[in-house]
């Protein structure tokens, strides 16, 4: 299939344009190159460099193309970052999302796979986390993507749009050659590790949480499963499947376990530091994916935190400062 990719130059992106690829499909990335990098577009992969929020230049770098699917992973995605800067995420997670929507219609590409959030869901009291319970973001990122969701359903009922929404618990983890690299970094997971390699200070935000260690207990799932999930949201479509999927592995694990694990993996000592929470962070985010399972015949396959660890690792050892390195 003909795959426009929003973001393709991002961390989950970047390996789902790889996963296309080697899947015989044809992607194209649409990227402003504002966080993601030039050289994380494989290799033959066509690099359309525009900024969703300019419809123009949007309208301009799709004429005269066609694609079967688009893939939206462009977006503003952190949580403290959004609490200080709301408008940013609904600039950029729904008005240019409304632009491509708009100006996918105009080339006949009707058919949407959306990365959407555990942040849409607030702070659910139980766990795991279905795709029934309430959604009530407590930051603007979860509200923006959100809204977006719920634009979309308006799209599938006036329109002929069919989309599948996938709602990534925390991304982790690297595929041979993609990995994480943000400017700056926020996620603990390549922080850790940074930690590990130059023996700097991990800030653990709030150890007084209602959880077992009182740190934040977070769902670590595979980039790579992840990208198979994008896959199956594709092929699902054509079977009349849409709506909204968790994308997790079922299992929790807090800051504090993550550190742990990550030093019986690198073999060093990580040093932490307490701080204060961090605002907008839910105490406990564990996914249910049994709706994925059963509508898109997705399951994660690498969801032992030690295998997601040692591929990010991996890929931080061979691109010590990131894609620039
Ligand atoms: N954390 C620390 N210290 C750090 C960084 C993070 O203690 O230096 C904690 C956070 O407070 C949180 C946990 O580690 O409790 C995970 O934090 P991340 O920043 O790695 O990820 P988030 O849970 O904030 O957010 C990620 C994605 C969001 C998505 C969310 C869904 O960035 O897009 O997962 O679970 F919405």
């Amino acid at each position: 299939m003909k795959v426009l990719v929003t973001g393709g130059a991002g961390y989950i992106g970047s390996v789902v344009c790889e996963r296309l690829r080697e899947e015989g499909h044809d992607a194209t990335v649409l990227d402003d190159l504002s966080q993601g990098h030039r050289e994380a577009v494989p290799v033959g992969t066509e690099l359309l460099e525009t900024d969703l929020r300019d419809r123009r230049a949007l309208r301009a770098s799709l004429s005269g193309r066609s694609f079967d699917v688009v893939m939206h992973f462009a977006a503003s995605s952190l949580v403290g970052e959004s609490m200080k800067d709301p408008g940013r995420y609904f600039e950029n997670n729904v008005s240019a999302g409304i632009n491509l929507l708009e100006e996918s219609r105009r080339i006949g590409a009707d058919r949407f796979v959306f990365s959407s959030t555990a942040a849409t869901y607030g702070e659910p009291e139980r766990s795991p986390i279905t795709e029934d319970f309430p959604t009530i973001p407590t930051n603007p990122y979860g509200e923006s993507k959100l809204m977006f969701e719920r634009i979309l359903d308006w799209y599938v009922r006036v329109r002929d749009l069919r989309y599948v929404a996938l709602r990534y618990f925390n991304a982790a983890g690297a595929s041979g050659t993609c990995g994480e690299d943000h400017d700056p970094e926020t996620h603990l997971i390549p922080l850790v590790l940074k930690a590990a390699a130059d023996g700097g200070k991990v800030h653990v935000f709030g150890d007084d949480y209602p959880t077992p260690d009182g740190t934040c207990v977070r769902d670590y799932i595979h980039v790579l499963d992840l990208a198979d999930a994008h896959l199956k949201a594709m092929e699902a479509m054509d079977r009349g499947v849409g709506g909204a999927f968790n994308l997790g592995n079922g299992a929790g694990f807090s800051v504090t376990e993550v550190i742990s694990a990550a030093e019986d993996v690198t073999g060093r000592r990580i040093r932490k530091a307490r701080a204060p929470r961090r605002p907008g962070d839910p105490p406990t985010l564990v996914a249910s994916s049994a709706r994925a399972e059963e509508a898109l015949g997705w399951k994660p396959c690498r969801e032992d935190l030690p295998t997601i660890l040692e591929s990010a690792w991996r890929w931080h050892r061979e691109h010590p400062r990131g894609y620039g390195g």
